[in-house]
């Protein structure tokens, strides 16, 4: 795992903007980290990256939120909310996962059943108030 920091909301959106060039189609990143911790921030950077226009909002109260851009849909699912893994399938989430998206999950730690075996993972600690430690496997 690559450890990472960042020292503003700005800095972990660059993050994301990076990781429009790293990930492909299929490719799905689990986010686990606090309340607050920055996980909405490194996706709005990405979907910032694909489109500039993109408004992304927390996910955690519709559990997805779908955005379709030039190269490919991006599903950003919060499962903070989320009272059993049986809800998701009611919500197609087979589908959501199965096309070729990329798949964000804030909170995807509390379902592991619904996790797919090979995702990525970005762990996200608050070290302070402005500066958070990111742990990862993906190549950034
Ligand atoms: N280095 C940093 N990286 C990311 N966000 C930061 C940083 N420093 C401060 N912040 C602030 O922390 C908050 C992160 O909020 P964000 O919605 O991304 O958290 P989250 O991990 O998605 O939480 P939740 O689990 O509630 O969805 C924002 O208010 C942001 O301005
Ligand atoms: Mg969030």
């Amino acid at each position: 795992m690559k450890r990472l920091e960042t020292f503003s909301r700005e800095e972990t959106q660059i993050l994301g903007r990076k990781l429009a060039h790293i990930l492909c189609p299929g490719d799905v990143v689990i986010l686990t980290g606090d309340l607050g911790s920055g996980k909405t921030e490194l996706v709005r950077g990405f979907m910032h990256e694909l489109d500039p226009n993109a408004i992304v909002r927390s996910p955690s109260f519709s559990l997805v939120n779908s955005y379709p851009t030039a190269r490919f849909t991006v599903n950003h699912f919060d499962f903070y909310r989320l009272s059993a893994a049986e809800e998701l399938f009611e919500v197609g989430y087979d589908e959501y996962l199965s096309t070729d998206a990329i798949c964000f999950i804030e909170w995807g730690e509390m379902f592991p059943e619904a996790i797919p075996g090979n995702c990525y993972r970005m762990i996200f600690t608050e070290a302070s108030e402005n500066h958070r430690v990111i742990e990862t496997d993906l190549p950034l």
